[in-house]
């Protein structure tokens, strides 16, 4: 990984700040430029997409079981729609062109509505050429809070990417690119964590919500000036929490922590350079009654028991890219030999059905697999079932057996959150009936 010596030796010592709606959450979500501080002060704002007058967009924070209505106005010379990434909706709600929605064009609007059923660290994002709309700036954070949440000095939101921005300060054209497409996709050379917070107390107990929101990048991340637990992953409690060591997050995934503050909270990812820093979070005095409970386990999210049997085993081969085996596709990527949306689903589930899908990857690249509308748990190496993911990782070569319950009716997307993968064919559907 390189990034740009400029950039890399500023970002080690400011973070960007999240723009945080104290108030109550909007009820208008518009797209349009805007002008973001990327790099460091003293260089040239970057023109980009985004919600609100800001990118990212405005973090939506709502109670378990409100209403999210959200009329989504594209002022962007793009059509568009919004994706609520991870969140267990309503199928009409989905925002994918073509699949659940028609494009919302250029100026057009759309009424997005639905109830948060669980818990948890999501995020939204333009689900339309969203290899160049969310490299551009269109997504933001989307929380949805516990009924009774677990007691903490602050809730911190941070958000990591990368942006490939060219001297000028501009980000880089050709959101097109084959070679970006047929290899890892396309990587930044500037990195940052957007943190919704600046400083902390020495003894504050905190929740850090983590969301990789790049297109392409795997971020490995180290956080340091903890101590605590992973609690969540991809927005579902762990029924055990984990340790913070360190965290491999792909493209849309997220990890919850809850942790006591012992110095000033670090946010790296290791280079061949060494550590990197994306951000920080300084110490500001010390709290005179710290929280003295310990941290536990969030209560859990109810979701389907899999039947000890599936009725389906299916396999998902991924193929194709550059150094890749077979393909037989129409495009760089394919599942099982076919690239894009076919007109017919690749598989069809009766509603509640309990379905294994063995992800196969025989490419040269690892894969960040996102399946709409669902948590499906990733099966441990001893047959166990393991956490519960929307998106998981398949390293290069590996197998990855999944687990879901199909209980969410509807038309659901899946494919590769590397998006630059998706926009040149792995992806596909299935049907829940
Ligand atoms: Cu976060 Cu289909 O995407
Ligand atoms: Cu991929």
């Amino acid at each position: 990984m390189n990034f740009n010596r400029r950039t890399f030796l500023a970002a080690s010592t400011a973070s960007i700040m999240l723009p945080r709606f104290a108030m109550a959450t909007p009820t208008t979500l518009r797209a349009e430029p805007v002008l973001a501080q990327i790099l460091p002060e003293t260089e040239p704002l970057t023109q980009m997409l985004g919600f609100n007058g800001s990118t990212p967009g405005p973090e939506l924070r709502l109670r378990q079981g409100e209403t999210l209505s959200m009329m989504f106005e594209n002022q962007t010379d793009q059509g568009s729609a919004i994706h609520w990434h991870g969140i267990r909706i309503d199928n009409a709600m989905d925002g994918v062109p073509g699949l659940t929605q028609d494009l919302v064009e250029a100026g057009g609007r759309f009424d997005y509505s639905f109830i948060t059923p669980d818990p948890g660290t999501y995020w939204y994002h333009s689900h339309a050429r969203s290899w160049e709309q969310v490299e551009r700036g269109l997504y933001g954070p989307l929380i949805v809070e516990e009924t009774n949440p677990p007691q903490v000095d602050h809730d911190i939101t941070i958000i990591v990417d990368d942006w490939r921005i060219e001297r000028s300060g501009q980000l880089a054209g050709n959101f097109d690119n084959t070679r970006d497409f047929a290899h890892a996709g396309r990587m930044g050379n500037v990195a940052r964590a957007l943190i919704s917070q600046a400083s902390v107390r020495e003894g504050d107990r905190v929740r850090l919500r983590l969301i990789n929101t790049a297109t392409a990048r795997i971020f490995p991340l180290n956080v340091s000036g903890i101590e605590g637990v992973i609690v969540a992953l991809d927005g579902m409690p762990l029924a055990s929490p984990l340790p913070v060591a360190d965290m491999v997050l792909a493209p849309a995934q997220r990890v919850d922590i809850i942790a006591d503050v012992t110095s000033a909270i670090l946010v790296q990812t290791p280079t061949r350079d060494g550590p990197f820093g994306l951000g920080r979070i300084e110490i500001d005095g010390t709290n005179p009654n710290p929280i003295a409970t310990a941290i536990a386990a969030l209560p859990a999210t109810p979701t389907a028991t899999p039947a000890d049997t599936p009725s389906q085993s299916l396999t998902l081969n991924i193929q194709g890219g550059a150094m890749g085996g077979r393909h037989g596709g129409d495009d760089i990527w394919s599942f099982n030999g076919r690239s894009g949306l076919t007109d017919e689903p690749w598989a069809n589930f009766a509603r509640g059905e309990t379905v294994r899908i063995t992800l196969v990857n025989e490419t040269a690249f690892p894969h960040g697999i996102h399946l709409h509308g669902h948590h499906f748990h990733e099966v441990a190496s001893d047959g166990s079932l393991g956490p519960l993911r929307d998106t998981t990782l398949v390293d290069v070569r590996e197998t990855r057996e999944i687990v879901c319950v199909f209980d969410n009716p509807g038309q659901w997307l899946l494919h590769c959150h590397m998006l630059g993968h998706q926009a040149a064919g792995m992806k596909t559907w299935v049907n829940v009936a």
